[in-house]
């Protein structure tokens, strides 16, 4: 039977997933839209049965990582990339694991120098531009002594646990609101009612979040952060077997605004344990301006999609750059991703249609168009509701300034590259 006939089998309503959540490691940190874990699993499960030559996977849009988490579990040496460097400590904390033996270890230390650089008023003030509008003046010395501590640590082997565990706290006790992904400051009297319980949380955070992570590593995993249209244009033809990814399904200012969900947490953390350049984070928007459509992208489309050209004609004449941009971007990406998959190779798309003026930008429509262009057949289409996933309940407005609601549905597309 082929996978084709294997999908056929499932009824239409299993692949919601209704009561599925993203369970154990992949609830470590937080993101905005994560892909279902059990669905990539099984799709990449089904892929490699039929497929037991496949090797090496790629996603080059890799968000909180759970494609590349599922593709080692299915025995997958697996390459991830990621224009935001928060997805890539929590991508990073997920795939290097962590010996318990030694996280407890040094739990205990970082703990203990917690205690003494509190008691000797030794740490180091952090601060950066308005980082008063954002924390409150004992959340910003609570967590400058964190922050210390964790930067004289010097087992350079489980520090980026630390700075993943440390993130996380830095956006419970930020001023920010969790109603939107943007940064948007809570009214004062929510701020000053706001308890502080940042050491006991810190503490509780470091000595749980290891036994999610699981130990020991699977198989080989290479992350790299920046742009992916750059990164993957340097890589060698035909060198995956599997690309399977949920790319952005527009630019990040009007969609998901991925940078601003994470620049407090990566104001906090020192970079200078990882490998990304901290000018990402210059100012609050700059992440989503370098991201996939954003203002700075500059890439032209080689071949336009019909439907582009059709939908560009249906909204207004201010929006449609913007739809040409994230597309032109997109279409780039798509070509290399198609170079990069050796003939026979498989590529899994999950995406999504977001509206503009209240029109649906048919994104999977134009995925397909993609495919037929660039050597690669449909094997299979999936259509899901999504029921669980973190989504913001709107997303863009309508040229009278009314906000429409988010997408509901996302369609997973099976392709076969030719060989
Ligand atoms: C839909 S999310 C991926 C969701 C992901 N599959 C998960 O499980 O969390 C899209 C990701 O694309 C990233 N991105 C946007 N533009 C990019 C670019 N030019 N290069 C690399 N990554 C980019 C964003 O930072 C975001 O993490």
């Amino acid at each position: 039977m082929g996978i084709s006939d294997i999908l056929d089998s499932y009824s239409k309503e299993y692949w919601d997933f209704k009561n599925a959540k993203n369970e154990g490691i992949h609830k470590i940190a937080n993101y905005p839209a994560p892909m279902v874990a059990p669905m990539q699993h099984e799709l990449l499960q089904l892929l490699v049965n039929e497929n037991p030559d496949y090797r090496r996977l790629l996603d080059p849009f890799h968000g909180t990582g759970v494609t590349l988490v599922e593709g080692q579990e299915v025995g997958l040496d697996v390459f991830g990339i990621d224009i935001n460097p928060y997805a890539h400590i929590i991508s990073l904390a997920k795939l290097e694991k962590y010996n318990p033996i030694e996280v407890e270890k040094i739990n205990e230390r970082v703990l203990s120098r917690i205690v003494q650089l509190k008691a000797r008023g030794n740490w180091e003030k952090h601060s950066f531009e308005n980082i008063n509008k954002w924390f409150r003046r004992d959340v910003i010395e609570d967590l400058s002594i964190i922050r210390t501590a964790i930067k004289k640590e010097t087992d350079k082997s489980v520090k980026h646990y630390y700075w993943l565990c440390f993130g996380e706290i830095v956006k419970k006790y930020s001023n920010t609101r969790t109603s939107t992904f943007k940064l948007h400051a809570k009214e004062a009297e929510k701020i000053n009612a706001m308890e502080n319980h940042i050491f006991a949380d810190f503490q509780n955070k470091i000595c749980e979040t290891y036994k999610l992570i699981g130990y020991p590593a699977l198989g080989d995993f290479q992350l790299e952060c920046g742009d992916s249209n750059m990164i993957m244009k340097k890589m060698d033809s035909e060198s995956f077997d599997i690309i399977c990814t949920s790319p952005p399904y527009g630019d990040n200012g009007t969609t998901v605004t991925y940078g601003q969900f994470s620049t407090l947490q990566l104001l906090w953390i020192d970079n200078s344990d990882f490998r990304y350049d901290i000018s990402c984070i210059d100012n609050f928007s700059r992440l989503d301006s370098l991201s996939l459509g954003g203002t700075l992208s500059r890439n032209n489309a080689f071949y336009c999609s019909p439907l582009v050209t059709q939908y560009i004609e249906k909204i207004s004449p201010h929006k449609r750059k913007k739809i040409i941009q994230f597309y032109s971007d997109y279409e780039n990406s798509f070509r290399t991703m198609a170079r990069l998959l050796k003939g026979g190779g498989s590529m899994v798309l999950t995406l999504g249609n977001r509206k503009v003026d209240g029109i649906e930008f048919p994104f999977s429509g134009i995925n397909i168009d993609l495919a037929e262009q660039y050597n690669m057949k449909v094997e299979y289409v999936i259509t899901r509701n999504i029921i669980n996933k973190r989504m913001p309940r709107r997303v863009s407005r309508l040229s009278d300034g009314q906000s429409v609601s988010s997408m509901s549905k996302e369609t997973t597309l099976l392709l076969k590259k030719g060989c």
